[in-house]
């Protein structure tokens, strides 16, 4: 295991390059501009009347939102993720930990105790496949239970490890341990991306061993190799540059993933309510926020209050104005593709129709 301190300063250096650094995709975007919701000029219904409410993860959750996972492991991500967590169970939206790999390699228990602050909201887990992969199920359920969590979120990021100096570079082992982790644990187990999208293949891969949850972590929004490329020597600078905008764009990776047996949560560059509402005509359950919520957060709880509101806000009004009532409704809501999506979502192993 690494030590400690490295694994608290790199968790450091990320909030911090999060918050206001530059480290957004510089081409790539999530594609939500290729997609328009055909407007309905005679709505049939109320305002009120729209229902937000869906299931997740085995929780119900008033509107499809999860704040995504970002931090823990050091005071700062302690009060961060406080702040998170009671915005979560005051919106009645999901929040998800940062890794548990500080709780997990030495005990650290920074960021990772919420549930005084969010005693109903929906509260995930995290740890890394890698990580998962070392460590008996057993270990991984004290995790989750230290924490209070509902369910757990295994994450996959090649692409950030392959740019981090200190990242994994052997990848191999992952499906045989996320298939021993779904059928031992107990509890939900999501299957998350870190920004480089999920294509179907994958998705086909992650079904076939009992998966029933992922999450995109779709391009388009936050680029972790980007991140690392801030942290990086000079020359795995260079190869973290080449490639900043890796990755399947998120609306891409939601309609390549339609139709299998898993609940698919869109993260990744979902910066709004209209963008939340393209994301679920496409398919999707629910919407993963990182770094806007991150952002808001930072300039104070009331910030990220209202930057929430306004969110649902927007997703209302998509709802009102595509004339549907509830979110079932929106799956089928009529849409127009402008290229690149149809050709990336053909690419992503999905049917573009
Ligand atoms: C500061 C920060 C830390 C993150 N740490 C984790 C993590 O520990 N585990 C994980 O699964 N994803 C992590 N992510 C990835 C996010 O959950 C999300 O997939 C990604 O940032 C794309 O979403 P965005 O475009 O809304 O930021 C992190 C994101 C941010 C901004």
């Amino acid at each position: 295991m690494p030590d400690t301190s490295d694994i608290a300063a790199r968790k450091a250096d990320h909030l911090t390059l999060a918050t206001s650094g530059d480290v957004a995709f510089h081409q790539k975007t999530a594609l939500w501009e290729a997609i328009d919701l055909v407007h309905d000029a005679l709505p049939e219904l109320a305002v009120d009347e729209v229902s937000l409410s869906t299931e997740w993860l085995g929780r119900r959750l008033r509107a499809p939102v999860v704040i995504a996972a970002m931090t823990g492991g050091t005071a700062r991500a302690a009060a961060i993720n406080r702040d998170l967590a009671a915005a979560a169970e005051a919106h009645g939206i999901g929040f998800c930990f940062g890794s548990q790999r500080p709780l997990l390699a030495r005990g650290i228990e920074d960021g990772y105790r919420v549930r005084d602050v969010a005693p109903s909201a929906l509260v995930v887990g995290n740890l890394g496949v890698v990580q998962a992969a070392a460590v008996p199920t057993a270990r991984i359920r004290e995790l989750v239970e230290f924490s209070g969590a509902d369910a757990l979120a295994i994450h996959l990021n090649p692409g950030q490890e392959m740019a981090q100096p200190e990242g994994d570079r052997d990848f191999r082992g992952g499906l045989a341990a996320i298939e021993r982790i779904v059928s031992e644990l107990g509890v939900p187990v999501l299957v998350k991306e870190t920004g480089c999208g999920l294509s179907r293949r994958v998705g086909e891969r992650l079904a076939a061993v009992g998966v029933r949850y992922v999450d995109t972590g779709g391009a388009g929004g936050t680029s972790w190799i980007a991140v690392e490329m801030h942290r990086a020597d000079p020359e795995r600078r260079a190869l973290a540059a080449r490639f900043r905008d890796w990755g399947i764009p998120t609306a891409a990776s939601v309609a390549a993933l339609r139709g299998l047996p898993l609940g698919v949560c869109a993260t990744g560059g979902v910066a709004s309510g209209l963008d939340a509402a393209k994301a679920i005509a496409l398919g999707a359950t629910c919407v993963g926020v990182a770094r806007p919520f991150l952002q808001a957060q930072a300039e104070g709880a009331a910030a990220l209050d209202r930057a929430i509101e306004a969110f649902i806000a927007e997703l209302r009004t998509a709802m009102v104005l595509t004339g549907c009532r509830t979110l079932t409704e929106l799956h089928t809501a009529p849409r127009v593709f402008a290229e690149p999506l149809p050709r990336w979502i053909a690419a992503a192993g999905g049917s573009p129709g």
